[in-house]
């Protein structure tokens, strides 16, 4: 264990057992202004006990063991104990660190089936930026909880079912496999689907068998199931295309559509009424849970199967939750989904507790996607009024990724496909690495300049930073691997950068409870600019003797590794020279 929090938080609790038989009591360790760290618990625990705080702290600190740890230990205002490490135990962690495979980031002692439910776009139109971003923010909590151990389940939610493909199957079936116009459907889906709906609305005909088509799907009539099949595998193709250019992990077997909880709705429906939990209203089977009011106060309905006996989206919301939690037995699920949705989720989660579907040892959560804006403040659009075309809008950002590239020095003169390559990683790792900054249910405005800066919280910055750090060592005629130190500690600007270093499974755990890759995001920015200082201050190369040159070295290479690893999980590639 090398992460200072916990282990300043076992020693403290020791003490709280040893002191006044309180082994399980918080012990509030937070970072300090005045120290490394504070541990706040006496003032909670003295109003427990009916005592003073200070002497709560006294007390605490006599009991305290942590010679081996700190340098200082210190009582503060009402009753704080302030916490200095030494420079010598800080040392001794991050070299046991720089000698882990794992950066000293312990696996998950409970490890956690978790079902992480992301992108899941609607396959017949085009992915739009609201889909990128559920796309982005999935694939990185994926990575990061797989990281520290947890049983992931990808989940691609699609939307593959349901009235338009009753449309689209006659368009396809006009048109012909092979026609351009069927090409559409690899390359440009919402093309397509703009083509049947024009169609539909102004050819009556094609109209009427749009509809009868839509009766035969439903009733799994084996033809129309055989076109439908294409039409979905056409759609795969584009999705594996947008994937694969971001570099995210979603495969085939991540899919489970709609579709696929087709054959579970009639039951969920049935089962619902038998358990007296649904009731006919105007004509629809409805469950009220408590506590969902419309705005006049009176009770909201989720619909479980319409008059004409269809299936809502609800009703399909609680055969997957029923799906996971039987058959995947999951521990977690976290849906990543658009923030919009809020309520139905909300929804969905009583009823399928209410129905004992979901237990309650089992966490569902949705990890809700704010909307991205375009400059004006509104949805992002381009000016026609169509939303934005995801192809174009990653062409665009590496278009202004090179232009941004050109502006800072290089490491040397690079070859075109090289440079290609670098130009392609910074474009997407910007529009990426945007994504995951801001809080994930933040509304942000979509900013080529900002993201696509090589200053300040970007991904751009970040990538640079690690292709900087290696390149002090081509300098230097060695690899980061060869950089063995031992690490030691003299200047105030390595102590903090190694002390951050040791933040990084904190990071990570914080992250992955929150489900928020924005707190790992800050953690890196935070490492880049502990970096900063420390090399602004320390002369690696030119350090003043060789067992500070091998420490710096060390440091270094300790630092882009835990950038590296960092940003791998976000998901944003590192270019080994910029
Ligand atoms: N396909 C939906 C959409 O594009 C998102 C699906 C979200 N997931 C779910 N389990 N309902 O809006």
């Amino acid at each position: 264990m090398s992460d200072p929090q916990h282990v300043l938080a076992a020693r403290v609790q020791a003490a709280l057992g040893a002191a006044f038989g309180e082994p399980d009591a918080d012990p509030v360790i937070r970072p300090s202004q005045f120290a490394d760290f504070q541990a706040n618990v006496a003032l909670p625990l003295a109003k427990k006990l009916g005592r003073k705080p200070r002497d709560i702290a006294a007390e605490l600190v006599a009991h305290l063991d942590v010679s081996d740890v700190c340098a200082k230990v210190e009582i503060s205002g009402p009753g704080f104990v302030n916490l200095t490490l030494s420079p010598e135990w800080i040392a001794g962690q991050a070299q046991a660190m720089h000698g882990d495979e794992r950066l000293a980031v312990e696996k998950a002692e409970a490890p956690q089936t978790t079902v992480v439910e992301y992108s899941s776009p609607n396959i017949a139109k085009e992915m739009h930026v609201g889909h990128l971003r559920t796309t982005i923010v999935g694939d990185a909590l994926a990575r990061v909880l797989e990281f520290l151990g947890h049983h992931v389940i990808r989940d691609n939610h699609i939307g593959d079912w349901g009235t338009p493909y009753g449309m689209l199957i006659e368009l396809l079936l006009d048109v012909g496999e092979g026609s351009a116009e069927a090409g559409l459907l690899e390359t440009d889906p919402n093309a397509f689907y703009q083509m049947a709906r024009q169609r539909f609305d102004s050819d009556e005909e094609f109209a009427r068998r749009s509809r009868e088509r839509v009766v035969k799907l439903q009733a799994h009539d084996p033809d129309t199931i055989r076109h439908w099949e294409r039409l979905v595998e056409l759609s795969k193709v584009y999705l594996h295309t947008v994937y694969g250019r971001l570099g995210v992990t979603l495969t085939d077997e991540d899919i489970r559509g709609e579709s696929f909880y087709d054959d579970m709705l009639g039951v969920t429906a049935d089962e619902l009424r038998d358990k007296g939990l649904a009731e006919i209203s105007e004509g629809a089977l409805c469950v009220f849970p408590p506590g969902f009011t419309g705005r006049e106060g009176d009770p909201l309905p989720m619909i479980i199967r319409k008059s004409d006996g269809g299936y809502n989206y609800s009703t399909s919301d609680l055969a997957t939750v029923r799906y996971r939690v039987d058959k995947l037995d999951v521990d977690r699920m976290i849906y990543v989904v658009g923030a919009q949705q809020a309520l139905h989720f909300q929804m969905v989660f009583a009823v399928a507790r209410m129905a004992g579907w979901l237990p309650e040892k089992v966490s569902a959560e949705h990890a809700q996607i704010g909307n991205v804006l375009g400059p004006d403040g509104k949805i992002f659009r381009t000016r026609s009024g169509r939303s934005v075309k995801l192809t174009e809008l990653l062409d665009e950002a590496v278009e202004r990724a090179g232009a941004a590239f050109d502006e800072v020095p290089h490491e040397g003169d690079f070859d075109d496909q090289t440079r290609r390559r670098i130009v392609e990683a910074v474009g997407i790792g910007a529009v990426k690495y945007a994504d995951l900054s801001v809080a994930r249910g933040s509304e942000y405005i979509f900013d080529f300049d900002r993201m696509i800066s090589f200053r300040g919280n970007t991904g751009p910055y970040l990538q640079y930073a690690t292709a900087r750090i290696r390149s002090i060592f081509r300098k230097g005629g060695l690899a980061p691997e060869e950089a063995a130190g031992p690490i030691t500690l003299g200047h105030e600007a390595e102590r903090a950068l190694a002390l951050h270093l040791l933040g990084f499974g904190t990071a990570l755990r914080q992250t992955g409870e929150a489900a928020e890759p924005h707190r790992l995001c800050a953690y890196l920015f935070d490492l880049a600019s502990a970096y900063t200082t420390f090399y602004e201050n320390c002369h690696v190369l030119r350090a003043p003797d060789e067992p500070t040159k091998a420490s710096r070295l060390a440091l270094c290479a300790l630092t882009l590794r835990t950038l590296s690893k960092g940003l791998e999980l976000l998901g944003v590639a590192t270019p080994e020279r910029m």
